[in-house]
């Protein structure tokens, strides 16, 4: 199969099992014209860098009562936003959340950048949240991964190089296999793949839309990917 048919599959996947997360713009709203809103994007992505999707959910409805858009974020103190971080752990987030928006209020006018470059300059946006803001919030085509899309993509193509030796190859998939049209979509309809079908234990490859293109499900046992760095 080729990567544009891989996209296509995964993408008519996603629009009937999307997960419905408060920060998503669903398929069938983004159809009806709606967009997401960069700030929404960024805070979620900071959020889920180390916490889990549940962990993050009443942390990111309160943040978004107690500071609608950035330029309230802007306006906070530090102490208060560390306040409201309390419970979420690796607190150099919050001081950075914050420093993001007095950035973005300062030196680019209010407005998120675009590319993943300009993403990158930002107090902590790395390469992964670059990319993830790029893709969901921008369309950009931009080749997002994480550990549920590095699962999903060992599996697929039995990559047998261990991690982390085996992210530039991963990367170089995912890039190519990213579509022109809806980027964003894709990368989490990537995510939404690995947490709730293609897991690390037990994955449901009979619901799988790839379960007829996995090399790992032909030629061996799913879970086996990605190979572990030897100890
Ligand atoms: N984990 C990190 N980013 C995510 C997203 N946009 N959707 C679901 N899970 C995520």
């Amino acid at each position: 199969h080729s990567t544009t048919a891989h996209a296509e599959t995964l993408l008519n996947w996603y629009d009937k099992h999307h997960r419905s997360l408060p920060w998503r713009v669903s398929p069938q709203d983004r159809n009806r014209g709606e967009r997401p809103d960069p700030y929404r994007i960024w805070l979620s992505e900071i959020m889920l860098q180390q916490t889990t999707v549940q962990a993050v959910k009443p942390y990111f409805a309160d943040f978004l009562k107690r500071w609608p858009t950035i330029s309230e974020l802007a306006a906070a103190s530090e102490e208060d936003v560390l306040k409201a971080w309390a419970g979420l752990g690796y607190y150099s987030r919050a001081r950075n959340l914050k420093k993001c928006a007095d950035t973005i209020m300062r030196d680019h006018g209010g407005r998120f950048p675009q590319t993943t470059e300009a993403l990158k300059n930002l107090p902590g946006i790395g390469d992964y949240t670059a990319a993830a803001i790029a893709a969901i919030a921008f369309d950009s085509h931009a080749a997002v991964v994480d550990g549920n899309i590095e699962r999903v993509i060992s599996r697929l193509n039995a990559i047998d190089t261990p991690l982390p030796a085996a992210k530039t190859e991963i990367k170089a998939i995912v890039h190519d296999m990213t579509p022109e049209e809806r980027p964003g979509d894709f990368a989490q309809a990537l995510m939404d793949l690995g947490a709730r079908l293609c897991t690390p234990k037990r994955p449901a490859c009979a619901l799988c839309p790839f379960n007829s293109d996995c090399e790992a499900l032909a030629s061996s046992d799913p879970e086996l990917y990605p190979v572990k760095p030897a100890k």
